[in-house]
């Protein structure tokens, strides 16, 4: 399936809103892959079709995830909201067209509301790019924007320590996944720092 395609299967399968945002996060998921030289292509279609499980509203998508086979977990179960990007794997593959064995794709569309550990520079790009969209409108955007194009991982870092923090606020859960995805970045820069400070002393 051409790109052009997707785009107007997905112009049918999503409200007008969400078929907005999903455009303006292709185009600044394509700017990020410009500036950090990634993989267009994969970035061109995760990024587009991101929120295609957004199709099953909410109040069905535990349903519809346990009918197609796909596990839902005890985070995803008290907030449902999380299996649109379950649910957009399932719907990458039987509807858009996308190789069960593209994980690039498949990953990217996977983990871009919760993040993980180890994301591909694909990932990243459409994980941020879902949250620096020009059509977003939060606290520190402007903050995350910038990092978003300084440094993937600086903007991953800020993104995890906003959301935990936002989640904490309204008491909802947090994604195991988001957990994994923060330590290990938390880690990898105390690691960086401590070597830089080591430095410091020893010069
Ligand atoms: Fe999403
Ligand atoms: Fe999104």
């Amino acid at each position: 399936m051409t790109l052009e395609e997707m785009r107007i299967l997905l112009q049918k399968s999503l409200k007008a809103k969400r078929y907005e945002h999903s455009v303006r996060v292709y185009k600044t998921a394509l700017e990020m892959a410009e500036h950090y030289h990634a993989d267009v292509k994969k970035v061109a279609v995760a990024s587009l079709i991101h929120d295609c499980g957004r199709q099953i509203s909410k109040e069905y998508s535990v349903a519809k995830a346990k009918e197609l086979g796909i596990p839902v977990d005890p985070v995803e179960e008290n907030q449902p909201i999380l299996l649109h990007a379950k649910l957009g794997v399932y719907y990458a593959i039987h509807k858009y067209g996308v190789s069960p064995d593209d994980r690039e794709v498949l990953d990217a569309i996977r983990y871009h509301s919760t993040g993980t550990a180890d994301m591909t520079q694909t990932a990243k790009i459409v994980f941020l790019a879902d949250l620096i969209e020009p059509g977003r409108d939060f606290e520190g955007v402007e903050a995350l924007r910038e990092a978003s194009f300084q440094d993937l991982d600086r903007g991953m870092l800020l993104s995890y320590d906003n959301t935990i923090r936002y989640l904490l606020e309204d008491g909802l859960l947090i994604h195991p996944d988001a957990i994994a995805g923060y330590n290990q970045l938390a880690v990898k820069t105390k690691t960086a720092q401590s070597k830089k400070e080591k430095n410091k002393k020893n010069n």
